[in-house]
């Protein structure tokens, strides 16, 4: 199939692409390069061999995106492009809400106008807000603690109604955990503008010397060891699942949890990046980080279930990945 990819040069909608061209289907990238590099498209096409059109425009401009549509007969459209930091999303709210809603709105008519009936949407574990884990998708949404995670809750009940009014509409809602890792060559991976905010990039900038030492935030959850506990899932898990959606998808709009279904703690994330690496991480406790909640990991039966898709790597894997990403990134340089 011909897969339009929103967003389709980032952290994970470029592991998405290689999993989709891997499996035989086309694909073609619409990125502002907001949040990602154009030199990663030449990555992919370098990973890949194959040739992967590309559109730079921004996806809230309708006639940009119809002009895609009309050039190309897409089969399905996943829809990463979005803003997605969670303290960014506090500050500028408005900036949330117009990206992420109209972003999704216009794609949604696009669909609509040129009969595209598959449509697979990259939402976030942060829409549960405080359910009790494991979160399943049978749990109603809850508010969360910021904009960024309202605009997710927001654009899934736009989906849902958009299926409701067409039969012929086929929507998987995607509720991701705690993407991490890199892909298997290290030319592609998570790689953040400035300090990072998760937790990932910012043990291997420790690790490389770009920062001094990791800060854990807080040692006084109600945990195993007293830090927070997260469902961290290897990057590439995460893009097979996508695959398995765009090719398993059945009719109106169904919700999945990607996740491992297991929570690591922080202190546990750390210990197997050493072990995994045979390195130290210098870490030191500090206060709690505003809006962190204690637990979050998936019930990740339904996407198993449903599409036959369950995460394959582990967190050595997915700490061996990351690792070897930060090792190689420095040679990107010449991609610019
Ligand atoms: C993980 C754990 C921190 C950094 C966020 C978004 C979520 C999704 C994934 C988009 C927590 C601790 C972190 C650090 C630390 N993004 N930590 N020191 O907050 O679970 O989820 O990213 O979809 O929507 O909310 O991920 O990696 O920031 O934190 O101790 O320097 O690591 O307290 O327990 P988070 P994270």
């Amino acid at each position: 199939m011909n897969i339009l990819v929103t967003g389709g040069a980032g952290y994970i909608g470029s592991h998405t692409c290689v999993s989709l061209l891997d499996k035989g289907h086309k694909v073609i990238i619409a990125d502002n390069f907001y949040n990602s590099r154009k030199s990663t498209v030449k990555l992919l096409r370098q990973i890949t061999s194959k040739e992967i059109p590309l559109y730079q425009v921004d996806v809230t401009n309708q006639s940009a995106v119809n002009k895609i549509f009309s050039e190309h007969q897409i089969d399905g459209v996943i829809h990463f492009a979005g803003y997605k930091a969670v303290g960014e999303s506090l500050e500028v709210p408005l900036t949330y809400y117009w990206n992420n809603i109209i972003s999704t709105l216009v794609l949604a008519k696009a669909s609509r106008k040129y009969d595209v009936n598959r449509f697979v949407f990259s939402s976030s574990a942060t829409v549960y807000g405080d359910n009790e884990v494991p979160f399943v998708e049978t749990m109603n949404p809850l508010p969360t603690t910021n904009p960024y995670g309202e605009t997710k809750a927001m654009c899934e009940r736009i989906l849902l109604d958009f299926s409701r009014a067409n039969p012929k509409l086929s929507v998987a809602l995607l509720r991701y955990f705690n993407p991490v890792g890199a892909h298997e060559s290290g030319l592609i991976g998570e790689k953040p503008d400035g300090v990072p905010n998760n937790l990932m990039p910012y043990i291997t900038q420790v690790v490389k010397g770009k920062l001094e030492k990791l800060k854990i935030f807080g040692n006084d959850y109600p945990t195993k060891d007293a830090t927070g506990v997260r469902d961290y899932i290897h990057v590439v898990d995460l893009a097979e699942g996508h695959v398995s959606a765009i090719d398993h998808i059945q009719k109106g709009a169904h919700v999945y949890n990607l996740g491992t279904g297991r929570g690591t703690s922080v202190l546990e994330l750390v210990k197997a990046f050493e072990k995994a690496n045979g390195i130290k991480v210098p870490y030191e406790f500090v206060s709690r980080r505003p809006g962190d909640i204690a637990i979050c990991y998936a019930d990740a039966s339904k996407a198993k279930r449903e599409f036959g898709w369950t995460a394959k790597r582990d967190v050595i894997d997915m700490c061996r990945d990351a690792w070897n990403f930060e090792n190689q990134s420095k040679s990107l340089v010449e991609y610019k």
